[in-house]
């Protein structure tokens, strides 16, 4: 059973050195972690709300309830109100199934992001973008974007899939695949690029453009000369 002591553990906080962590519980039944996850660049940090709402969201289930550790800051008004949250302080998280699904074996790829469009949830740019990132052990943990009205707060599918690896314990990645089904050319934006280079900085980032064509890149060679925060990691 996953304990708060070990979703703390899974935090990225190099730079704070500040844990946070909460869990969500969704309308299946399943609960979806959530851990800080910081950036260098100050504002890309996600937060342990957006890592388990929005992990929640990308598999296509409906937040229900929030849980969170005993001396946890209160929760932003922005959540609670735009998901209708049931907020809890759990002393122990409850034992549910995780809902994110770690798929196993060969994979294909380019058909799972074409399955996985009808998750994003993109009311305000109707700009659907689906991921897929193979991590170290060999598995596929997908991702898709999600917005809210609040446009600042919502998070890109790169860094929904990251969030969500990172939170279930995985922090090895080596590859990226991104699709977008409208546009001509499909391209990480600024900050996911900064935070992929933060963390997978030399691994496959796969393009699959809308025009059918596919591109190979890495998060370096998207960011040239990139400030990746080891040099204030003490
Ligand atoms: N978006 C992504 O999810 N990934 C990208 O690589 C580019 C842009 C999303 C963010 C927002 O939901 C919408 O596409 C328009 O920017």
């Amino acid at each position: 059973m996953t304990s708060w002591k070990t979703l703390l553990n899974r935090s990225y906080v190099p730079y704070s050195r500040s844990p946070r962590t909460c869990a969500v519980v969704g309308q299946s039944g399943s609960i979806y972690y959530g851990v800080r996850i910081e950036s260098a660049s100050f504002p890309l940090t996600i937060t342990e709300y957006q890592c388990s709402i929005f992990s929640c969201l990308s598999t296509g289930d409906k937040p229900v309830r929030l849980l969170l550790p005993a001396d946890s800051p209160a929760v932003p008004a922005l959540w609670t109100d735009t998901y209708k949250l049931d907020v809890r302080f759990a002393g122990e998280l409850p034992d549910l199934p995780s809902g994110v699904v770690q798929l196993e074996g060969e994979l294909d790829i380019a058909s799972k992001l074409k399955s996985l469009q009808e998750y994003c949830v993109v009311g305000e740019s109707k700009f659907p973008v689906a991921c897929v990132i193979k991590t170290g052990q060999g598995r596929f943990i997908s991702g898709v974007n999600v917005e809210l009205n609040d446009w600042q707060a919502g998070l890109c599918a790169e860094r929904i899939a990251l969030a969500k690896a990172l939170a279930s314990g995985v922090s090895t990645f080596h590859e990226i695949h991104i699709t977008a089904a409208k546009g001509d050319f499909i391209s990480p934006c600024g900050a996911c690029r900064q935070v992929l280079v933060e963390h997978m900085p030399y691994q496959k980032v796969v393009l699959y453009h809308p025009d059918g064509t596919m591109s190979e890149h890495t998060p370096a060679g998207l960011l040239p000369n990139f400030f990746n925060g080891k040099s204030i990691i003490s």
